[in-house]
């Protein structure tokens, strides 16, 4: 008897030889039809119990939650919406599911009361299909990269340099807290922790990417980083994944010629490989949208929204040139910016990119030319003295989903920025080798993987398209 997962039997023809399935319950009712899924797919297989055939005891055990092995043939379906059911001869209970305690009941839970039950959540509908999606974008990415002639790189977790300049690390230390080693001094001894020296979670895989692609010529990072910064927004985590292409000889204009490529062809993998999982959501947020006032909901469904952004160009502007429309932009009924711009150098907030890419562009936007002061210290200095060639690629209803530079590849000017910033020389010494060394024009980016996540299934919150997520207050898992 061939295993077969129920996305198998629902695209099989009706079969007179017995087959078998196991999954959970999703619910059971008048003691005669079962709804089972295994995580293959969307849909549920209706598994039709012959109440006569069953002893009692295995009846009782059939709950939403159970875990069942069904035996029957495969009939063709007299009820709607299937091709096929399963005419139950046998069932065996894996475990059943008690319904007095058993959270994940058939209704609808709010998104808030499943994320205290992340460990069972994935057996619902929408969490089944944003996890699927999760997975089949992680499996495009790696695709297309591999594709197009890049090696996949893994940068180190645990590091000892901070990539972003911002300080928002969380310390790695076998060192006892509340009472470390003390220098002469009263400062912290990290000569006794366990490395030697003060190590950190990585914040970005760049760097120690930068080293690759200067050798393998094209390069992407695919893995964890995190930040310890305290934002309670629907858009950060602590621990959020990331994908970090670097490139040798990739100026910033071949650099937002992949970027916008990359996620194009990412987004057009699941719109053709995930339609079931996208039809679900798509109706599950048109459902949503049902109860919100005509002027706030969205202008397009979530696929039409997906296939606008894989057929549109990508609107490129400098800063100045933003700066210049939202300067004389009204944003809204008050006319006003929570946070006005008065003046050229300021840093832009996620109103203002959200305005230029859903009030006034109308799709996704690059920015680039960014001014140094708000950037990070290893981008190339332009000409003018005062921007670097930075570029963020904003997206409707998300705001910055990537951010990336072409690097400082010239020694002198890239000394003169760090000493200006305090970075020591002696942290970054290998850093510098690569200018020292063989330097030339490189570039690269780093995606937000969940914020991708969020766009591709039009959830509402980073929370909600990562298995366990990491905010302030929160690893409970
Ligand atoms: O703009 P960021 O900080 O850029 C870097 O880390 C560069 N080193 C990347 C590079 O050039 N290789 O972060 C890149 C992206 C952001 O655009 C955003 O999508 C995501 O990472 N990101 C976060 N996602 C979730 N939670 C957070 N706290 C995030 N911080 C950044
Ligand atoms: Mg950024």
């Amino acid at each position: 008897m061939a295993r077969l997962s129920v996305s198998d039997l629902l695209k099989t023809e009706p079969t007179s030889q017995d087959v078998t399935v196991e999954g959970w319950v999703r619910t059971f009712r008048s003691n005669r039809f079962i709804a089972l899924n295994d995580g293959s797919t969307i849909n549920n297989i209706q598994c039709v119990v012959d109440f006569e055939n069953l002893d009692e005891t295995t009846i009782k055990s059939i709950n939403t939650g159970s875990a069942i092995k069904v035996t029957g043939q495969l009939v063709e379906s007299q009820g709607k919406g299937q091709s096929v059911e399963i005419q139950v001869s046998d069932i065996f209970i894996h475990g059943g599911a008690d319904p007095e305690t058993y959270p994940i009941q058939p209704k609808k839970h709010s998104l808030e009361f499943l994320r205290e039950k992340a460990h069972l959540r994935v057996r619902t509908s929408t969490f089944s299909a944003v996890m699927r999606l999760r997975s089949a974008l992680s499996f495009a990415i790696h695709s297309y990269f591999q594709q197009n002639g890049f090696y996949y790189m893994h940068a180190p977790i645990i590091t000892g340099s901070d990539a972003e300049g911002a300080g928002e690390m969380f310390r790695v230390s076998t060192l006892d807290a509340k009472n470390p080693p003390l220098k002469e001094d009263g400062d912290i001894d990290y000569k006794q922790d366990f490395f030697g020296k003060e190590t950190n979670l990585t914040v970005s895989g760049q760097l120690e990417a930068e080293t690759y692609a200067m050798g393998l010529g094209k390069v992407y990072t695919f893995g964890p980083t995190f930040r310890a910064e305290n934002s309670n927004t629907s858009r950060h985590l602590a621990e959020f994944w990331m994908i970090e292409p670097e490139m040798a000889f990739f100026d910033l204009d071949a650099n937002m010629d992949l970027a916008e490529d990359f996620i194009k062809w990412v987004i057009g993998y699941v719109l053709e490989n995930c339609q079931d999982d996208l039809a679900f959501l798509e109706k599950r947020l048109l459902d949503e949208e049902k109860s919100k006032p005509q002027a706030e909901r969205s202008e397009m469904a979530l696929i039409e929204k997906l296939k606008f952004v894989v057929d549109n160009n990508f609107k490129r502007v400098s800063y100045t040139e933003a700066i210049d429309i939202l300067r004389n932009s009204k944003p809204n009924k008050k006319k006003k910016f929570e946070y006005p711009i008065n003046e050229w150098g300021a840093d832009l907030q996620s109103e203002h990119e959200r305005f230029l890419v859903e009030k006034h562009f109308k799709c996704p936007v690059i920015l680039f030319d960014y001014p140094a002061k708000i950037k990070a210290f290893y981008m190339r200095l332009n000409e003018d003295g005062k921007t670097v060639r930075a570029m963020d690629v904003l997206f409707p209803g998300i705001g910055e989903i990537v951010g990336g530079s072409q690097r400082e590849e010239r020694l002198d000017v890239l000394k003169e920025k760090m000493a200006a910033l305090n970075i020591p020389e002696e942290e970054l010494w290998w850093y510098l080798d690569l200018r020292k060394f063989g330097t030339a024009v490189h570039s690269g980016f780093g995606l937000g993987f969940e914020r991708l996540v969020l766009f591709v299934t039009g959830m509402g919150n980073i929370r909600d398209v990562i298995p366990f997520p990491r905010t302030p207050q929160n690893a409970e898992f």
